[in-house]
């Protein structure tokens, strides 16, 4: 077995007991950590409570789970309480698959009457409603007060998923790649009154349409494509739609498309009825890596792009890369550009396993899209969830957007991909490191550039570089009284967000 599966939930969930089988089905060792940890202290759970205190417990509980991570992995049924503490909750969630049992409260008080020396059996409810919030933050939630050989089956589905969790509390939520016909079951569990899927014209045949039927669409709303229509009038497009179909605030919007379609369909529930709920379906590389993730919503204005919106969460990703098929070359390319930048922000693996994949990745192969974008997610999942409003950290996710985004805007988004900008705005990040004295810079440019051309994506920036794209970022929408945030690269995995003066010098 390579990962680790960690079983959390409430005291009589089945977390022992399911997790026992699950590690026999998985031929992988069980570990009961609080077994473990009575053994090491030599008296029970309930001793260390009564003796020492629950504060003291929670230290040695955290210790024990940590310590597990470097033993060969395998099944662990947490305690009750172990995945309160945010930073166990977090390391366990980045280490392995946390999976968290439920059952109604009248079940797990059988259950618990039927066992003995349960410290908080008595507080259950409150203990629930306490903990809801962290046990939410999980790769999948499992529901055990149905019969235990169907809890079983869907354990072993949750740990074949391979989803990918955005842990935010209680709006946490999950990005699984899977096969569109998935949908139906995800939103089973949404249990929504009513669904309205919206998607644009490219999309509309191979998949927007499709969808709408298998989801029983009270309504399909065909937004006309591109960025040129990213405007308040789609977003009032989508509002009538699902007025005029008399939706209430448990219906669900779906967006099936690229960038656009997910930003507005995103806008349209943060604000319709004063917020429903959304899922994306991305069927662009761009979206699928960037755009879904990360409950950004709004629309374009004529004075720049994306000055309107908000922040609201999707319930659910589910990336098909099945539907990159119809996608057309260049937009996929465009979408690899932010591939790459994910890499770059992650790890020296992740920028070799592009350097490994990039042939396969421009013919396509299914496997090495699936994988890249499921790095790239896992990324950008893991910045959402240190910093969801952009206050501070997720601004690394711009590297290569400050120039980037000036060449576009100076060229009124004409004539250049959204991706080929941001790969010319990286290579000038790493003149920017090269002048701010890092020695290294003109080795790892080379070594970004051989990856970003055999993508065939631009990297020839003294090309693309003019005085109104220089002008352009002094009005960046980034920038902060007469300094611009700008993220200098150094080696892969490694970042640094640098204050600048808007008169420094920005291109090749
Ligand atoms: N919310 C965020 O965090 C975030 C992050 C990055 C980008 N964005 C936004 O995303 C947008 C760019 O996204 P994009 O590149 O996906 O643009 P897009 O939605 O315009 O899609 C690009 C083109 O591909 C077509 N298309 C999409 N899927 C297809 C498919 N499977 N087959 C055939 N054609 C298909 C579209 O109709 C469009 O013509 C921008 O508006 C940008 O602001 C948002």
């Amino acid at each position: 077995m390579r990962a680790w599966v960690f079983l959390s939930g409430p005291m009589g969930a089945g977390k022992s007991t399911l997790g026992r089988a699950l590690a026999e089905r998985l031929s992988a060792r069980f570990v009961d950590l609080d077994a473990r940890i009575e053994a090491a202290e030599g008296r029970a759970v309930a001793a260390i409570f009564a003796e020492d205190g629950e504060d003291a417990f929670r230290a040695i509980e955290a210790a024990s789970a940590l310590a597990l991570l470097d033993e060969e992995p395998g099944v662990v049924a947490l305690g009750g309480g172990t995945v309160v503490d945010p930073k166990t909750r977090r390391t366990l969630l980045e280490r392995g698959l946390l999976i968290t049992l439920e059952a109604e409260p009248h079940v797990l008080r059988e259950r618990i009457a039927e066992g003995s020396g349960r410290p908080l059996a008595g507080r259950l409810e409150r203990l629930l409603a306490a903990r809801a919030a962290a046990y939410a933050e999980c790769h999948a939630e499992v529901r055990t007060d149905a019969p235990f050989e169907d809890a079983l089956a869907a354990l072993v589905a949750a740990t074949e998923a391979r989803a990918v969790v955005v842990p935010l509390g209680l709006r946490t939520y999950r990005v699984v790649f899977s096969a569109l016909e998935n949908l139906n079951a995800v939103v089973a569990d949404i249990s929504p009154t009513s669904v309205i899927v919206v998607t644009d014209s490219n999309v509309h045949d191979p998949w927007g349409a499709p969808m709408a039927r298998a989801l029983n669409a009270r309504r399909l709303v065909v937004l006309d494509a591109g960025e040129e229509n990213k405007t308040v009038g789609a977003v009032e497009r989508i509002w009538d739609a699902a007025l005029d179909a008399s939706v209430d605030r448990g219906a669900l919007l779906v967006a099936v498309g690229g960038g656009v379609v997910g930003d507005l369909t995103g806008f349209a529930a943060a604000t319709l009825m004063r917020g429903v709920r959304f899922v994306q379906v991305p069927t662009t590389m761009l979206a699928m890596v960037d755009a879904s993730v990360g409950g950004k919503t709004g629309f374009d204005r004529p004075q720049g792009k994306n000055l309107a919106g908000a922040f609201h969460q999707p319930q659910h990703v589910l990336i098909d890369v099945d539907t990159l098929t119809t996608l057309p070359d260049a937009e996929l390319r465009s979408g690899l550009a932010e591939v790459v930048k994910s890499a770059w922000l992650d790890s020296e693996d992740a920028v070799a396993a592009l350097e490994r994949d990039a042939d396969a990745l421009i013919a396509r192969d299914p496997e090495a899209l699936r994988a890249a974008a499921h790095r790239s997610v896992v990324l950008k999942a893991r910045v959402v969830a240190l910093d969801e409003m952009e206050g501070g950290h997720r601004r690394v996710l711009n590297l290569g957007h400050t120039v980037g985004h000036a060449i576009e805007a100076a060229r009124g988004y004409r004539g250049i991909r959204h991706g080929e900008a941001v790969s010319l705005g990286m290579v000038a990040a790493f003149r920017m490191a090269a002048r701010l004295g890092d020695e290294r810079a003109l080795a790892h440019e080379a070594r970004l550039c051989s990856l970003l051309e055999r993508l065939g994506l631009p990297i020839d920036l003294a090309a693309w570089w003019d005085e109104p794209t220089a002008k352009y970022i002094g009005s960046d929408k980034k920038r902060h009284g007469d300094q611009v945030g700008f993220i200098v690269p150094g080696a892969p995995g490694e970042v640094e967000v640098v204050s600048l003066p808007l008169h420094h010098e920005f291109g090749p």
